[in-house]
């Protein structure tokens, strides 16, 4: 793709001294992973991921023209109400980054308020959902002045900017479905920008459930930095690039298909390769928790028995992504209150399901 197209060439910006932009957008689950980077932001391997819905972050921005237009960058954030200065300093940087596709914060000043739905030390990440409401803001705030900017243009745009922000932030935009990274059998797939794969939906996954257990709501061992830069020389990381490109081809036979036994044995794979990725990386991580590997014995052990589509995924922490069809919400919300919430952090856990993406505010 050409990111050139991301460019503004000319603002209109007479008349418009104040403006107030407002949206909300939610994290994602990947189910094919991404771990590992090659340059500035570009995946080591494609990633596909259903996006969630009541795990989100709202954003507003108030831009205020300057007085002068000058080359800094000048805002203030508030996150839940109150200044956070790593927060901050993520976002000087992404917005320093970003500069050239957002040539009017030459003319504004930012008054940025964000919150999150799910509780601030819950061990959620919150860098998808943060990022790609700020690309949403920054986005909706440039079609009032930059009339050349089309809807097309301005969806990926959104995805664009997220992904300099955070990668797996790009795939929030839209949903249910999105992929990220080129891949051979998906018509449109790109580095540069999460897409809508080309597929058409089983009805099986139609309102699937994801109950998040938090087993452990403390902040993650390894920064996704970190973890993703361990992936450079590590004696696996070829052959792990090429199982999840494998492991895509076969995720879009079977979100056609409904094969819902072959999808718990390639989401959790996929898992599972990233911890042991981490695990024989030098320096090596070990990002599960007791808790962690007793919550997967468990569930293998009441799938066996029940016949439950439970399927279990990880992110890059202890927490537990459990994911099952919408007709099987009752069975298995009860196994989640009977023996799973015994081993998580307060009995905590969040109720999850497929999402549509970014939206507005009002
Ligand atoms: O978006 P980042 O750089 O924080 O990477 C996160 C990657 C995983 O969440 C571990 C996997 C994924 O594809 O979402």
């Amino acid at each position: 793709m050409n990111t050139k197209i991301f460019v503004p060439r000319e603002l209109k910006t007479d008349g418009i001294d104040e403006e107030v932009v407002k949206w909300r957008s939610p994290s994602n689950i990947a189910l094919v992973k991404y771990w590992g980077k090659v340059g500035y932001q570009i995946p080591a391997n494609p990633s596909i991921s259903f996006t969630l819905k009541n795990s989100y972050t709202e954003t507003e921005i108030k831009f205020v023209k300057k007085e002068t237009a000058n080359n800094f960058i000048d805002f203030k954030l508030l996150f839940e109400g109150k200044k956070n200065e790593s927060f901050s300093s993520r976002v000087a940087k992404f917005l320093e980054d970003i500069k050239v596709y957002v040539p009017f914060l030459k003319l504004y000043s930012l008054e940025i308020s964000t919150i999150n739905s799910f509780p601030h030390s819950s061990g959620i990440a919150s860098s998808a959902s943060g990022f790609s409401a700020l690309s949403a803001c920054l986005v909706a705030f440039e079609k009032l002045i930059n009339p050349e900017l089309m809807n097309i243009t301005a969806q990926k745009k959104v995805s664009f900017l997220s992904r300099l922000g955070s990668g797996s932030a790009c795939r929030s935009v839209e949903g249910p479905l999105m992929i990220w990274g080129r891949h051979q059998n998906y018509r449109l797939s790109d580095n540069e920008v999460a897409v809508t794969p080309d597929l058409v939906l089983n009805d099986v996954f139609k309102g699937f459930q994801d109950t998040i257990l938090l087993v452990d709501k403390g902040a993650k061992s390894v920064s996704s930095t970190v973890g993703h830069s361990l992936m450079d020389g590590h004696p696996f990381a070829k052959r792990r690039f090429e199982q999840a490109n494998e492991h895509l081809a076969e995720m879009k036979e079977i979100l056609q298909n409904g094969d819902l036994n072959r999808f718990a044995e390639i989401v959790e794979n996929d898992a599972l390769t990233l911890h042991a990725m981490m695990m024989t990386s030098t320096p090596s991580f070990i990002l599960m928790k007791p808790n962690t590997l007793l919550v997967l014995e468990a569930i293998k052990e009441h799938r066996e028995k029940s016949g439950l589509n439970m399927v279990f995924t990880l992110d890059a922490g202890a927490n537990v992504h459990l994911l099952y069809p919408l007709s099987q919400k009752d069975k298995v919300m009860e196994f989640v209150k009977n023996d799973l919430v015994a081993y998580c952090e307060n009995g905590h856990y969040i109720c999850d399901e497929l999402g549509t993406g970014i939206e507005e505010v009002n």
